[in-house]
């Protein structure tokens, strides 16, 4: 047996964000961070205002936000009692805001009420809180606004390790996906947080875990995502914004979430996950490169299911093998178009910090969830071959 989650409301398209003025909230925890509300807070504030609802804001969530962020603003949580709190930005603000919910329920768990979370107990957020969340995503990318994880740092390490936490009731109850604010994402960004995207959408659709319904979500999803991306991008060398093009690449992000929300990531979040916290990269500039890795090592296990992707991305082949062979080089080629890097080397890895935290690196990304639901087995040996041809960008050979 299996369910699928999904949100109360997704509320979409433009003007979305004014379906806050229908509503009668008393009191809104705003969480946000510096830029977002420098760029766009005003427009959520005019939505709150209109209805005479209290505003605290929390703006102090750094991109990749740790547990320790996280605990902080849930002590003003407990302070000011919201009957709504909205997440307002990009992942790294919603999965603070789903973090801080469970420690405001619980505070005598402290940070254990995320790092002990169990994924299937019934947290009752709800009930024990009188509030609800909100999502209102600025990035075109992690999905987050429909997940039931956190993804969260632990810096009480000498290798810092991110991990990611879930549970059904972090599901938010409405996510609003209004286009207007991912128009000034700068083109690095578009880039970086669609390909993130397109890694829930090939990870959810090989992933062992994968069901009838996150596989219609994804593969709409990936035809979205590939054929709006590399214009978004053009567009954005430009300063050009095209609403009708960054609506698409908002759905997809969200749909890539749900669907893969509801069975999971493979061996290419592992790694992302593991280097983005060891070696400090955002998780946007590097998950693009080990999805590509993801898609070389699991070519000959999945061939069918890579083929059904480049089938949704109009790529071509005479047999299923060749299809998914050209996807892989496709991907390389997109990947390289927008300026993301392949390897290590290209995201600032030397060779001294490689070496130095190699073995630890290796350790967390076996034991990050995305190792276990891979559809390929994989072992230590596996990722030090991986891991020492995505060094330089070699292609893998195994
Ligand atoms: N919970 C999940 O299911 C899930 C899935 C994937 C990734 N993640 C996590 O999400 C985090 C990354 O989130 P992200 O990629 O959205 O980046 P982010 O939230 O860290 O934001 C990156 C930068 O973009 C800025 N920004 C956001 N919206 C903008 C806009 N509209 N215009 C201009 N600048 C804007 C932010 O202020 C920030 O400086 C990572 O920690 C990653 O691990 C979580
Ligand atoms: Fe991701």
């Amino acid at each position: 047996m299996w369910d699928f989650t999904s949100p109360r409301k997704v509320i979409f398209g433009e003007d979305a964000l004014e379906y806050l003025s229908e509503k009668d909230f008393k009191h809104a925890f705003v969480v946000t961070d510096p830029v977002m509300k420098k760029l766009h807070f005003h427009l959520l504030e005019e939505q709150l205002k209109a209805i005479d609802a209290k505003i605290t804001i929390f703006d102090e969530i750094p991109g990749e936000p740790s547990l320790q962020t996280v605990e902080k603003g849930a002590k003003l949580l407990a302070e000011v009692k919201p009957d709504v709190i909205i997440a307002f930005g990009g992942g790294s603000v919603m999965d603070s805001a789903k973090g801080m919910w469970p420690m405001w329920a619980n505070p005598e768990d402290g940070i254990d009420a995320i790092e002990g979370l169990d994924p299937f107990a019934d947290l009752k957020l709800r009930e024990k809180t009188g509030c609800i969340l909100i999502n209102i995503p600025t990035t075109s990318g992690t999905g987050s606004d429909v997940t039931w994880a956190t993804v969260l740092t632990d810096k009480s390490s000498d290798t810092e390790r991110k991990a990611s936490f879930g549970n059904r009731d972090l599901v938010a109850d409405i996510t609003i996906l209004d286009p207007i604010l991912t128009k000034t994402l700068p083109k690095s960004l578009i880039a970086g947080t669609g390909f993130d995207a397109i890694s829930h959408a090939v990870g959810g659709y090989l992933s062992t875990w994968a069901n009838d319904f996150s596989d219609a979500l994804l593969l709409h999803a990936f035809k979205l995502l590939w054929n709006n991306l590399p214009l978004a991008y053009q567009q954005a060398e430009t300063g050009e914004v095209d609403y009708e093009v960054r609506e698409k690449l908002h759905n997809a992000a969200t749909m890539s979430g749900w669907g893969f929300g509801n069975s999971q990531i493979i061996l290419g979040h592992a790694i992302g996950h593991t280097i983005g916290a060891a070696f400090k990269i955002p998780h946007s500039k590097c998950i693009g490169a080990c999805c590509w890795y993801s898609l070389m090592y699991n070519k000959n296990t999945v061939s069918e299911r890579i083929a059904d992707l480049a089938t949704a991305a109009g790529i071509k082949g005479d047999t299923i093998e060749e299809k998914a062979e050209n996807l892989i080089v496709a991907f390389k080629k997109m990947l390289m178009d927008v300026d993301l890097p392949i390897s290590l080397e290209e995201m600032g890895v030397t060779k001294e910090k490689y070496d130095t935290e190699i073995e630890t690196v290796i350790d967390y990304t076996l034991n990050d969830s995305g190792s276990l639901s891979n559809p390929r087995e994989v072992d230590y040996e596996d990722y030090v071959n991986i891991y020492s041809a995505m060094f330089s960008g070699k292609e893998l050979d195994f």
